[in-house]
């Protein structure tokens, strides 16, 4: 057969024409895979900076177990336990009562409400317009305390049983939030001081009472279980949009401090 100059030429551009297709494969092949790696590294930058941030260290508990022994509680030996002469805030029970500055018609959230200490307190102080919410993590503490306001007639108080980083309140439901010796209980207590941010109202109070911890001066029980001294706790609220108003010397081993919500 004849090589003809035309059959020549539809050679060339045959070949010429594979080459530019395979080129063209390639270059989609590696733009595609070029695509994929750099959306690679950007989901794998983001989760590393999301997994710096102080939010996402607070997934993790601050304090893992402090809250172990209030599992199945036995109501009546709680009671014992926080309602029993010796204990300061009991003892002191009136002069908080007092510091706290109740009026009729308040709304106030008793957060780690316990045994109901407090809540029983609070109830006669904010009268029947005002409302007390009885908060606490503890199904048997929560339950007890609905149980008592069903036997008394207590219609004033409400009770919420909240998550250890939520306390579960509405959006500037309240005027005053009252933690008593609880603080040191929270596991993740930025998430519950952003919540009780949310749930105050402007300008509300958030009222903090927990243990001094001076080492040589405080017990060897509260050196142990206590995780944060005084200052710690007061930088720890501030840096959640609070603001340090007052420091009340009413306690001897533990301290009272009030602070105001600050706009964010
Ligand atoms: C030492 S008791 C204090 C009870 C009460 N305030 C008093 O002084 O008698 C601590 C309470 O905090 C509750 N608690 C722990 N973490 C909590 C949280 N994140 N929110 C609400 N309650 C919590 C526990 O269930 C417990 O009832």
């Amino acid at each position: 057969m004849q090589i003809t100059e035309p059959m020549i030429a539809n050679k060339v551009f045959h070949v010429v024409k594979i080459r530019f297709v395979a080129k063209l494969c390639v270059s989609f092949v590696f733009t595609a895979y070029r695509k994929a790696y750099v959306r690679r590294a950007q989901i794998a930058l983001i989760t590393l900076a999301v997994s710096l941030t102080p939010a996402a260290a607070q997934d993790q508990s601050v304090r893992p177990g402090v809250n172990q022994q209030y599992h199945n509680a036995d109501f009546a030996r709680w009671v014992a336990v926080f309602e029993r002469p010796g204990r300061e805030v009991f003892d002191r029970r009136h002069r908080i009562l007092d510091a706290v500055g109740l009026r009729a018609g308040m709304a106030v959230a008793d957060i780690g409400a316990g045994t109901g200490l407090f809540t029983r307190l609070f109830s006669p102080a904010v009268g029947s317009q005002g409302k007390v919410y009885a908060v606490d993590i503890t199904l048997e503490f929560v339950a007890n305390i609905e149980r008592l306001v069903r036997n008394h007639g207590l219609i004033n108080i409400e009770t919420i049983r909240n998550t250890p980083t939520d306390v579960m309140l509405p959006k500037h439901s309240i005027e005053l939030a009252f933690v008593c010796n609880t603080y040191h209980h929270f596991e993740y207590p930025r998430r519950m001081l952003q919540s009780i941010h949310h749930a105050l109202q402007r300008e509300g109070r958030l009222i903090v009472i927990d243990y001094k911890k001076i080492p040589g001066v405080s017990s060897a029980w509260v050196m142990g279980h206590v995780r944060a001294d005084r200052r710690a706790v007061i930088e720890e609220i501030e840096a959640q949009g609070f603001r340090l108003i007052d420091d009340k010397d009413v306690l001897k081993a533990n301290y009272f401090l009030v602070f105001t919500k600050v706009d964010r």
